[in-house]
């Protein structure tokens, strides 16, 4: 009786602790809360069986609550309306049932957060973040953290209870020279201000991955989000288990077809191996770091610096070669660029190139479209190109040419009790003639050039996170 009861806690316990993330430039600071299920509110019922109707003709679907921290009343106006027109593409481009709520603060860094540049000349440009991430049971048997604003979307009849805003942005009004439409033409080490807010936008919305390191200050080990709870005064806690996101769940390592979920399957060995109960920081991470568990970290960690080693493997194929190539050739690891973006060697010049790495300067949007598509007669809706809209719609958006998206389910039954921790997608179709197994056809010495330009292009602020 009291096995069961501690049982169906533990369930609940997972099912109703949501992450916050109130800091856009710190997607690692987490605050667990309280998400207990509501009902979902009754005035979206009706729109459930039309989903194609409820999105009018160029209208954003996208609610902007808008801080200005500067007092300059025309930039203000060029920053809101250009988070009004990525509003605007985004929801022409996704179906986009329930109204995605948008904090987007722009200020001086600087002046307002005393973040101000340093020698090196290196300017944070912004961020964005989902507000709140919420657990849910995906058909696999892991439980995943979707981003809020997807969540949304799923409409289901009860769902954990959703925070105010769906993604936190924050911009910098100093220091980094922002192209605004209508402005006189861009000059060299300009960036456009709308293309940074869709990158950062499309992060909000779940482009990212959860894999980090959670345990060292310098990255060696890489794990899913650790999920504890604490309730002891002493400092002592419980280890839930490792909970990657929505967008893991389509990670796959090329070179053998391997889902990096099955990583995640063996970590949650981890805490049925030891105590579940840790006395403090320290003592988790010694045991974590005497663990078998530590290796499948450092493997992960190995990917993550392996050129073309991590793929998302986007709905409709089953080939690891055909997947989305993740930003893997960043050496050292770079926390917040590796892995949560497109290779950028691969993706660079093609109408994939939003959410590469490194933001172009020099360029406004319409010309970069321009040079990477060729004639394009979708205007500003082109930047979210062929293989963005995949995997956003993989991930469970609907677009107006794919409303089957994937669902997952809120009752929480277990976080990989049984998961299938060996399974495999094929590398290649039929032909085994290529690099089966040997993944890169580049060397480390693009990585040096690669690396040298990043350097380069510092003080352009040209890095987005
Ligand atoms: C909607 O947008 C299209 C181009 O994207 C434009 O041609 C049309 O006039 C717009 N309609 C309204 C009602 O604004
Ligand atoms: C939006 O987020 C900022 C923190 O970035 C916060 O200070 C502000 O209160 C939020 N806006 C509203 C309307 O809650
Ligand atoms: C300034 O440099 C330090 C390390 O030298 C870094 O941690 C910090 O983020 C930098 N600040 C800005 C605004 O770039
Ligand atoms: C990235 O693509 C742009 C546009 O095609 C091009 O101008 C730029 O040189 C490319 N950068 C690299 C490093 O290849
Ligand atoms: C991308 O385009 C730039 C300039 O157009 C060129 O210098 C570069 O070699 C291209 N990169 C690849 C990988 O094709
Ligand atoms: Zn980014």
């Amino acid at each position: 009786m009291t096995i069961l009861l501690l049982i169906v806690l533990n369930i609940l316990g997972i099912l109703s602790q949501c992450f916050d993330y109130p800091n856009p430039l710190k997607k690692s600071y987490k605050i667990a809360v309280e998400c207990p299920l509501q009902q979902k509110q009754q005035r979206f019922v009706k729109l459930d069986s039309l989903p194609q109707l409820t999105q009018p003709n160029n209208e954003s679907m996208f609610v902007i609550t808008f801080n200005c921290g500067i007092k300059n009343d025309v930039l203000c106006n060029k920053a809101k309306n250009a988070f009004e027109t990525a509003g605007k593409i985004l929801s022409t481009v996704l179906l986009i049932n329930t109204p995605i709520q948008l904090n987007a603060s722009f200020l001086d860094f600087c002046a307002s957060l005393g973040k101000c540049p340093n020698g090196s000349g290196l300017v944070i440009l912004g961020g964005a973040t989902p507000a709140r991430t919420i657990p849910l049971q995906d058909d696999d048997g892991l439980v995943r953290l979707y981003p809020q604003a997807l969540v949304k979307q799923f409409q289901f009849e009860q769902h954990p209870s959703f925070g105010p805003f769906d993604i936190m942005a924050l911009f910098n009004a100093g220091g980094a020279s922002f192209w605004f439409d209508g402005d006189p033409p861009i000059t060299h080490d300009q960036q456009d201000f709308l293309y940074v807010i869709l990158h950062e936008i499309v992060h909000g919305l779940g482009f990212a991955s959860g894999w980090g390191d959670y345990i060292n200050d310098q990255p060696e080990a890489l794990t899913p989000e650790i999920s504890i709870t604490s309730n002891d005064p002493s400092g002592r806690f419980k280890i839930n288990g490792f909970l990657e996101t929505a967008f893991d769940r389509y990670l796959i390592h090329i070179p053998t077809g391997k889902k990096i979920s099955a990583f995640t399957g063996n970590l949650n060995k981890f805490q049925k191996d030891v105590d579940l109960i840790f006395q403090n920081e320290l003592d988790f991470k010694t045991k974590f770091r005497n663990s078998p568990q530590y290796e499948i970290a450092k493997e992960m960690m190995s990917y993550s610096i392996t050129p073309n080693a991590l793929g998302f493997l986007p709905r409709g194929f089953n080939k690891a070669v055909e997947s989305v190539v993740l930003e893997t050739r960043l050496r050292p690891y770079q926390t917040g660029s590796s892995v949560s973006h497109v290779d950028f060697q691969k993706y660079n010049n093609t109408s994939d190139f939003l959410m590469k790495f490194m933001a172009d300067h020099g360029a406004n949007l319409d010309s970069l479209i321009a040079t990477r598509n060729g004639n394009n007669n979708e205007g500003h809706n082109a930047v979210i190109g062929p293989n963005l809209k995949l995997v956003l719609e993989t991930l469970g958006y609907s677009t107006p040419e794919y409303t089957n998206s994937y669902k997952p389910s809120v009752t929480i039954t277990g976080n990989g009790n049984d998961f299938n921790p060996t399974m495999n997608v094929p590398i290649e179709p039929g032909d085994s003639s290529t690099n089966n197994g040997k993944g890169s056809s580049v060397k480390s010495g693009s990585v040096k050039t690669y690396k040298t330009d990043f350097k380069k292009n510092n003080h352009n602020i040209v890095r987005i996170y």
